[in-house]
C-alpha cells in the first residue's frame, strides 16, 4: 500500500468522522485500517441516542462537549445527506425521563431543580401529561421530564452514510487489517504495521475503541487504558408505530426507530471482550422494556445483539497527543457517548492536527492523555 499523509486505524463512527473531517480540511491520501469490517463493532451495536441532558447530573467540561456535538448533528446530518444521499435519521422529538417509584421521583426533582436553575430546557409532566405524550407508556407512571434537545440518530444509517463520503472521496478503506504496533523512528511516529504489511504515514491516529490497549507502541503497550464494557439490546418491531420518542428509565431505555422497530437497553457489563447475549441480559433488558410500556411484556423479540462500549480509566474520552510521540493522536475511550461525540471529535483531531482551532468552546472539552 501507498504511504498515506494520515492513517486512521479502526473503522468505526470515529474514525470514519475523523477521516471525512480530515478530507473536508484538505488532507489528501487518507487510509483507514480496520480489523473487521468498517462499522460493525460498538457502533453498529449502539442505540443512537443523542442525550446530553437526560442523564447530566452538572455542568462540567464534558457536558459541554456532549452539548456541542449534539449542536452540531443537525448541520451534520444535512451535509451526510447532500454528500451521500443517505438520511441519517436525525429525529428531533425530544426524550421522556419516566419515575416509577418513590427514589426515582427524588432523582427526577434533583434533576430538573439543577437543571432549571442553570437554564437547561426541561420540562415537566404528570402522570396525565405523561400519557398523553406517549399512550403506550405504563399508566404506573408517576411523572416524567421532557428533554426536548435529546435527540437520536439511526446509528447504523450514519456509519453507511460516512462510509459512502470515504468511498466517494477516494479515503482508502482497508478491511479484515488488523494493526499491532505504532512504528517510530526516535520521537517521531512513522505509520504502523500489522503482522505482515507497514503503513507508512504523515499523522498516525489511534481509533480502536475498546481494543486500543492492545496495541503496542514500537515495544511497549500503548500508555492508554481502555477496556471494554459490554452492552447488550434487543429490539422488538410491531405492526404499529408505538412511540414518537427515546423513553428512558433509570433502569434502561426504548428508543423507537422510523421502521417501527423499538430497541432496548442496555446492560453494563465487564466481561472483557465477550460479545455475545445472554439469557440473563435478554431477560433484564425485557424487564425494563415491560416496566416502561406493559404491551412489550409478551411480544416476540425480533433481534438480539452485544457490542464492546470503550472505557477509560476515568470514564471520559480520551483525544489527543500521546506524550512523548510526534505525529500521534489517540481517540478513544468514548465509552456511552461515542455516536453522540463523534462530529465534534472529529473536528477537534482534525483542526489540532493541521495546526488551526477555526472555533473557540465555551469551555475547553474533555482531553485528556497526552
Ligand atoms: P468502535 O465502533 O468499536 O470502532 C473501533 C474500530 O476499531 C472497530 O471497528 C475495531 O474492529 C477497530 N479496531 C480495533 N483495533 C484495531 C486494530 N488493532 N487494527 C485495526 N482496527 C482495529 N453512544 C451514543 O452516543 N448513544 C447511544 O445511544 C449509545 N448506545 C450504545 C449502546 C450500546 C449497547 C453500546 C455497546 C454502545 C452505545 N454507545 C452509544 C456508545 C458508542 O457506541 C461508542 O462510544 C462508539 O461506538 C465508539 O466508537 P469507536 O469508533 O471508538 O468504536
Ligand atoms: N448510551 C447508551 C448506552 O451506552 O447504553
Amino acid at each position: 500500500m501507498r504511504n498515506s499523509e494520515v492513517l486512521i486505524i479502526g473503522g468505526g463512527v470515529i474514525g470514519l468522522s475523523i477521516a471525512r473531517e480530515m478530507h473536508k480540511i484538505g488532507a489528501g491520501r487518507i487510509t483507514i485500517i480496520e480489523r473487521g469490517s468498517i462499522g460493525r463493532e460498538a457502533s453498529f451495536a449502539a442505540a443512537g441516542m443523542l442525550a446530553p441532558n437526560a442523564e447530566t447530573d452538572k455542568i462540567d467540561d464534558f457536558y459541554n462537549f456532549c452539548a456541542e456535538s449534539n449542536r452540531l448533528y443537525p448541520d451534520f446530518a444535512a451535509a451526510l445527506l447532500d454528500e451521500t444521499g443517505i438520511d441519517i435519521e436525525l429525529d428531533r422529538s425530544g426524550t421522556l425521563y419516566l419515575a416509577f417509584t418513590g427514589d426515582d421521583s427524588i432523582e427526577l426533582k434533583k434533576r430538573f431543580d439543577w437543571q432549571t436553575s442553570a437554564g437547561l430546557a426541561v420540562e415537566h409532566l404528570n402522570t396525565r401529561e405523561t400519557l398523553t405524550a406517549e399512550p403506550f407508556i405504563s399508566p404506573n407512571v408517576r411523572e416524567s421530564l421532557f428533554f426536548p434537545n435529546d435527540w437520536q440518530v439511526e446509528n447504523r444509517k450514519l456509519l453507511e452514510a460516512l462510509r459512502k463520503y470515504s468511498e466517494i472521496n477516494g479515503i482508502r478503506i482497508r478491511e479484515g487489517t488488523e494493526i499491532r504496533e505504532i512504528l517510530t523512528a526516535g520521537e517521531k511516529v512513522i505509520g504502523a504495521a500489522s503482522d505482515s504489511e507497514k503503513f507508512l504515514a504523515g499523522t498516525t491516529i489511534i481509533a480502536t475503541g475498546a481494543w486500543t490497549s492492545l496495541i503496542k507502541i514500537g515495544e511497549m503497550p500503548v500508555s492508554v487504558k481502555v477496556k471494554p464494557i459490554r452492552g447488550q439490546m434487543i429490539s422488538f418491531h410491531p405492526r404499529e408505530k408505538l412511540f414518537k420518542r427515546v423513553i428512558y428509565s433509570s433502569r434502561g431505555y426504548l428508543v423507537p426507530r422510523a421502521d417501527g422497530r423499538i430497541l432496548a437497553g442496555s446492560t453494563v457489563e465487564d466481561v472483557g471482550f465477550d460479545k455475545s447475549t445472554t439469557e440473563t441480559g435478554v431477560s433484564a433488558l425485557r424487564c425494563v422494556a415491560s416496566e416502561i410500556a406493559p404491551c412489550l411484556a409478551g411480544m416476540t423479540i425480533s433481534d438480539k445483539w452485544a457490542g464492546l462500549r470503550p472505557y477509560a480509566d476515568d470514564g471520559l474520552p480520551v483525544i489527543g497527543e500521546i506524550a512523548g510521540f510526534k505525529n500521534l493522536i489517540i481517540s478513544t475511550g468514548h465509552y456511552r457517548n461515542g455516536i453522540l461525540l463523534a462530529p465534534f471529535t472529529a473536528k477537534i483531531v482534525a483542526e489540532r492536527n493541521t495546526g488551526f482551532l477555526r472555533r473557540s468552546l465555551s469551555g475547553p472539552p474533555a482531553i485528556a492523555g497526552g
